[in-house]
């Protein structure tokens, strides 16, 4: 049911349209508690309030808009599920030993040392353009953004600034953020210019479903995108189930999961809870890394095996620079460095936090839970490699920024 992705959006009502104040700048934060920190099971407090007036959560009236009929998971099979057996044998011990060393195959691999750009919130001029020159000097295939364009409501100027810097023949995806909702829709909307860049993709061999910019999944090189405009244009649990439907359904090794908003616990800033825990879980039980934008700053969790589950540290486990990926573990990264500005860390909302691994904000720099006393914080974005090492379970991860410094690295494997 892959609809023609041309035919534009039509008519979804827009539930938030809150803009979100920056925060602060205020003193560097030179300590900071990773695993086995304070017991406090609550901070609570910072759930429920925020500081965000706008949070109007309640837009789970939202599913009945754009719904139609995508969140039934039966158009899952992008093109990738068929090919899959094909290389599944040469590594070959498919008996799942579990041992670590040399997983099986598990579906279709990527394209060998595929490279991806993930970033959010990028805005116009000035760092954007840095970044999507480092996008491209960095060789990244194609890039997928997590919603937030221009700030300017522009989407003619978004996109000229996306063709001057990458060219216009570059793919890539996109999902809406809350800045992005107001002009949406339309022959010269985001959605339109997003469908654009997309086509590139498509042009390249590239399957597709759902809404662009919206729930939507696609399959390029061999990596599953699942897509979501989960509380910016589509409703909560209609998301979750969307996604959980589309993962489910395809074969890929890699996957990922992206969309705009967050849960609190899964920036580092002070973003409220404004896509529910269903997103999350849908993507941890289905193998898909996490990569949202909102916030504006780098974040990354360590291994989460039990999402929304705060009590339990979200079931963080294992250490910072490996990341495991599979039925039931995931992790979650914030890439809001795209360009519009930089953000603190909220001392407040996260000291008691046990789940990060990376932190990289205006006043509080961690990298793979270790405190990094002297820094300057740049706009950036995060590359994905997939298929390394002649390992197609394996991955590597780093995020640099526009000064060229690598900010945080680390590698992938994709677990049963
Ligand atoms: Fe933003």
């Amino acid at each position: 049911m892959i609809r023609n992705p041309r035919i534009p959006h039509i008519a979804t009502p827009f539930i938030l349209a809150s803009l979100v104040a920056c925060g602060q700048s205020q003193d560097k934060v030179t300590s900071y508690t990773t695993l086995g920190g304070a017991e406090s099971t609550g901070w609570g407090a910072s759930e429920s309030g925020d500081n965000q007036p706008g949070n109007a959560d309640s837009d789970d009236a939202a599913d009945d808009d754009s719904g139609d009929g995508d969140s039934d998971g039966g158009g899952g099979d992008d093109g990738g599920a068929d090919s899959g057996d094909a290389n599944g044998d040469g590594d070959g011990d498919g008996s799942g030993d579990g041992d670590g060393d040399d997983p099986p195959l598990l579906g279709t691999p990527t394209k060998e040392n595929l490279r991806v750009a993930f970033i959010g919130d990028q805005g116009l001029g000035g760092d954007a353009v840095d970044v999507l020159d480092l996008i491209k000097d960095e060789n990244a295939e194609f890039l997928v953004i997590a919603g937030d364009f221009d700030y300017d409501d522009d989407p003619s100027a978004w996109d000229e600034q996306t063709v001057d810097s990458l060219g216009e023949d570059y793919p890539v995806f996109a999902v809406a953020g809350n800045h992005d909702e107001d002009k949406f829709d339309g022959a010269s909307g985001y959605q339109s210019k997003i469908v654009t860049r997309m086509q590139n993709a498509i042009d390249d061999g590239a399957t597709c479903t759902g809404e662009p910019g919206a729930n939507s999944s696609c399959t390029y090189k061999g990596l599953f995108m699942a897509m979501s405009g989960v509380d910016v244009i589509d409703g909560k649990s209609e998301s979750a189930d969307y996604l959980r439907g589309q993962l489910a359904a395809n074969d890929a090794i890699w996957s990922v999961c992206v969309w705009h908003k967050n849960m609190n616990d899964m920036q580092a800033g002070g973003k409220s809870d404004d896509t529910g825990w269903g997103v999350y879980q849908a993507c941890q039980d289905e193998a898909g890394i996490i990569i949202t934008g909102h916030e504006h700053s780098y974040s990354r969790t360590l291994t989460l095996t039990d999402l929304g589950n705060e009590d339990a540290g979200h079931g963080a486990t294992g250490t910072a620079d490996l990341m495991v990926v599979g039925q039931g573990s995931t992790y979650v990264s914030v890439v809001g460095l795209g360009g519009r500005n930089i953000r603190d860390y909220e001392a407040d909302k996260h000291d008691d936090d046990t789940w990060w691994a990376s932190i990289y904000t205006s006043n509080l720099y961690l990298k793979n839970g270790e405190p990094v006393d002297d820094w300057e914080t740049e706009s950036g974005a995060l590359f994905i490699d997939f298929n390394v090492d002649g390992n197609p379970n394996k991955a590597h991860a780093y995020f640099k920024n526009i000064k060229g410094e690598v900010i945080d690295e680390y590698d992938i494997t994709r677990g049963e």
